[in-house]
């Protein structure tokens, strides 16, 4: 049963393609992957080497192998060929290690890491353009895109295993990652560097999506997305329990910027920063008590809230009231 361990876990992680560095749909993901097969090719035909000669050595009758022949062997397999090996391998891996190259024009994303999720700013530099959202990215095939990365508390890492290779968001200043997206389609992302205690609860979904529907997505939501109802109660609720001094929501007065933005929670598929699904239950649940679902999460429970409070204040995020 032990030995099945192994190989369950392996067909297990070739299957994801949700987040998997061996599951590219970017670029540089891309020469990642490749990079790895030909290393890993390339280790495999030393270690057949290796054990061929071992069982030749074995076999070999009694007084038939000499020291001078073993010495040019250890001189062969021991310097010549490894010599040979690493500088080719290196030859052919370093213009995989250059950053890529981006153009004044391309698309720029800030995101900001936070304990425990992460800011999203669209075209940040653009102040009629600049759209926040929070842990969900969304990002056109084809095009270069330009991250921006910082954080204000700790160091974070910022990981989408099938786009491209991690890079630190260090409070203090800025990183950049060029990242190009090669396939449509819904991918995950994670925080790579212990962080806190809810490190491991820190994901973000990844949506690429064609070009022109990503235009008409950003144009849309620059433009401003309808408010939810002001007079309903769960919006009465949300402003009398002071969420807002943390939370903001575009057309209304609440504009905290302490917690994630909530103007597109309607349209988020997690909940808790890639903890949980979105649902009406788990988003009262979260809001009466976000330690149960996240642990070490940093929004303070609301148990003085019914369940019936705390369902009408979701109802009223995911706009269906
Ligand atoms: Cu943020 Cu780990």
């Amino acid at each position: 049963m032990r030995y099945a361990i192994l190989p369950a876990c392996l067909l297990a992680t070739a299957c994801n393609t949700h987040q998997s560095a061996l599951a590219p749909f970017g670029v540089e993901a891309g020469e990642t992957r490749t990079l790895t097969l030909v290393m890993a090719l390339a280790a495999l035909g030393l270690a057949a080497i290796t054990f061929a000669l071992y069982f030749r050595a074995v076999r070999a009758p009694e007084g038939s192998l000499s020291h001078t022949g073993g010495m040019k062997l250890v001189l062969w397999m021991g310097a010549i060929v490894p010599t040979v090996l690493l500088a080719g391998l290196l030859l052919y891996a370093l213009p995989a290690m250059r950053p890529m190259d981006s153009a004044p024009g391309d698309l720029e994303i800030r995101v900001e890491g936070e304990q425990f999720w992460w800011r999203v700013i669209y075209d940040p530099q653009d102040p009629q353009g600049r759209l926040v959202d929070a842990n969900e990215i969304r990002i056109p095939t084809g095009r270069t895109v330009v991250f921006t990365l910082a954080a204000h508390d700790v160091v974070h890492s910022f990981w989408i295993p099938g786009l491209a290779g991690k890079m630190d968001m260090i409070p203090g200043r800025e990183n950049r990652l060029v990242v190009k997206a090669t396939k449509p389609g819904r991918y995950r992302g994670v925080c790579a560097e212990l962080c806190g205690l809810a490190h491991a609860l820190m994901a973000f979904e990844v949506v690429a999506v064609e070009p022109v529907a990503f235009d008409s997505w950003l144009a849309e939501h620059q433009a401003g997305i309808a408010a939810p109802p002001k007079d309903s109660r769960g919006a009465r609720l949300f402003a009398d329990q002071g969420c807002g001094a943390c939370h903001a929501i575009q057309g209304t007065e609440h504009t905290g910027q302490i917690g994630p933005d909530l103007t597109r929670y309607a349209h988020r598929k997690s909940l808790g920063a890639g903890t949980q699904e979105p649902t009406l239950a788990n988003t009262a649940d979260f809001i009466r008590a976000p330690e149960d679902l996240k642990p070490g999460a940093r929004m303070p429970t609301y148990t003085d809230l019914s369940r019936e409070e705390a369902l009408a204040i979701a109802r009223y995020l995911k706009g269906r009231e």
